[in-house]
């Protein structure tokens, strides 16, 4: 009997990772859905990995791999940059955590200022989570007011006003825990469309900010119009309305002051995380000073307690992250790794598209910067590039357009050929992955496609 694509991947994948299979037998007895993050989530197990090093990580089974998660995008210099473990290894003789203030928190901040052009203040946290849950906070405060709108697909992290309308309930629905008065402050706009959120900040007066992910949706899965962000960002000037660009991918990637610095338009607020805490768990908010200063503690009892933003985190600017971000920023304002990362990104896209078009497959790779992303096509559509680009590819297509099944083959299929990636489709390339890299990645996805037939 011949065995079907789907039997001979996920067999030969069971072959190859008896460890992680056994390691996820475990997991299951412990972590809901055996995994600490979603995105791990894998069927029929996910990969146990053992070790990283530059591009390349190694499961417990000995197996080698092409890295395009880097710690879900935190790593743009690659695994264990030699630089930042050094900085890390000094700042831990010295202390992990002192539970005070310290010297490289004020320089990691003096960096992010001379690097981020809307960086008057800087505030650390503790994640991109904590980020946008706070600029959000401070944008309410500042403004007096108490909606926010935001772009289906566009995500901000897991707190409630930004968790639903990413990736499941775009009906207005409310996803389970979450209250639904707290879903109703948060106004979805579909992407690129200007003349909705027009019209729903014309409709409600009390919106405090937009927020968006300034490249699109994850990392340009969705790509925004040409000059939208210099439109959003009239539109919110004139209707008074803060703007907020979610840099926590884009910071540090699209260029050494974000996607604001390389496409000219300055946000009130921007939020950070992953490059800027060099692989390490942080994030920050930046912005202007007015709206910062919401959190300043003032001689004034009466106004900490009206118009004050609390904001305290045990690991905010913790010295080895400090140590470790400040080292990566100075990195990418110093030295070509951004350019380095973006070449070998556009490299592996049109060799993903070489041995797409060789098998013949109706899938195209796209992507800008240090990005990919895999486009299944779902219907089977006739589309060139540009379309994506262009916006003749519905977005729900772009973004959660695979069935989860082929998601899972694929990634194993990839899993087979040596390369790792996210299950968006895509993944993220750093500084060091280098041609063989991308060679590899290219005939892992001939091999994948050809048993997907
Ligand atoms: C654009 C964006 N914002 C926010 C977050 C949330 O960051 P974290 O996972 O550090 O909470 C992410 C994470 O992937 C992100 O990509």
């Amino acid at each position: 009997m011949r065995m079907t694509s789907k039997n001979s991947i996920l067999e030969q994948y069971i072959a190859k990772t008896p460890g992680s299979q056994r390691l996820y037998r475990r997991a299951i007895e412990i972590f809901p859905g055996g995994v600490t993050h979603d995105t791990r989530y894998l069927q029929p197990h996910p990969l146990y990995i053992e070790r990283a090093g530059g591009a390349r990580k190694w499961d417990v089974d000995g197996n080698e791999y092409v890295d395009y998660i880097g710690g879900h995008g935190a790593l743009l210099l690659g695994h264990n940059h030699p630089v930042v473990i050094e900085a890390v290894r000094e700042q831990l003789a010295k202390g992990t955590h002192f539970g005070a203030a310290h010297e490289l928190e004020v320089r990691w901040g003096e960096q992010i200022q001379k690097m981020v052009p809307c960086a008057q203040k800087v505030r650390f946290t503790g994640s991109g989570t904590e980020s946008t849950l706070l600029a959000i906070r401070l944008a309410r405060a500042f403004t007096g007011k108490k909606k926010i709108a935001r772009f289906t697909g566009h995500f901000h992290g897991w707190h409630d006003q930004v968790a639903f309308g990413v990736s499941s309930h775009f009906d207005g629905s409310v996803p389970a825990g979450i209250l639904p008065e707290v879903a109703a402050s948060a106004l979805v706009c579909p992407p690129n469309d200007l003349p909705m959120l027009s019209q729903l900040l014309d409709e409600h007066d009390d919106v405090a900010a937009v927020i968006l992910e300034p490249t699109g949706a994850t990392f340009g899965l969705v790509p925004l119009a040409d000059g939208f962000l210099a439109k959003v960002r009239q539109l919110t000037t004139r209707k008074n309305v803060l703007l907020i660009f979610d840099e926590v991918i884009t910071g540090f990637r699209v260029s050494p002051g974000g996607a604001q610095q390389r496409y000219g338009v300055t946000p009130d607020l921007a939020t950070l995380a992953k490059i800027i805490a060099g692989g390490f768990p942080g994030g920050a908010v930046a912005g202007r000073a007015d709206v910062m200063d919401v959190m300043t503690l003032r001689d004034d009892r009466d106004w900490n307690l009206r118009h004050r933003v609390p904001h305290q985190g045990t690991f905010n600017a913790n010295p080895i992250t400090a140590a470790a971000g400040l080292a990566t920023l100075k990195l990418v304002a110093e030295t070509d790794a951004i350019e380095q990362a973006n070449r070998a990104a556009e490299l592996l896209r049109d060799r993903l598209n070489d041995v797409i078009r060789e098998v013949g497959s109706s899938w195209l790779a796209y992507g800008e910067f240090s990005g990919f992303h895999l486009f299944t096509n779902p219907q089977q559509r006739t589309v060139r590039l540009a379309d994506i680009y262009a916006g003749a590819v519905p977005a729900e297509e772009l973004k959660g357009g695979t069935p989860p099944a082929l998601i899972h083959e694929l990634r194993c299929g990839l899993i087979l050929g040596g390369v790792d990636i996210f299950p968006w489709p895509g993944g993220v390339v750093s500084s060091v992955h280098r041609e063989e890299d991308i060679e590899t990645t290219a005939r892992a996805l001939k091999a994948c496609l050809q048993l997907l037939g």
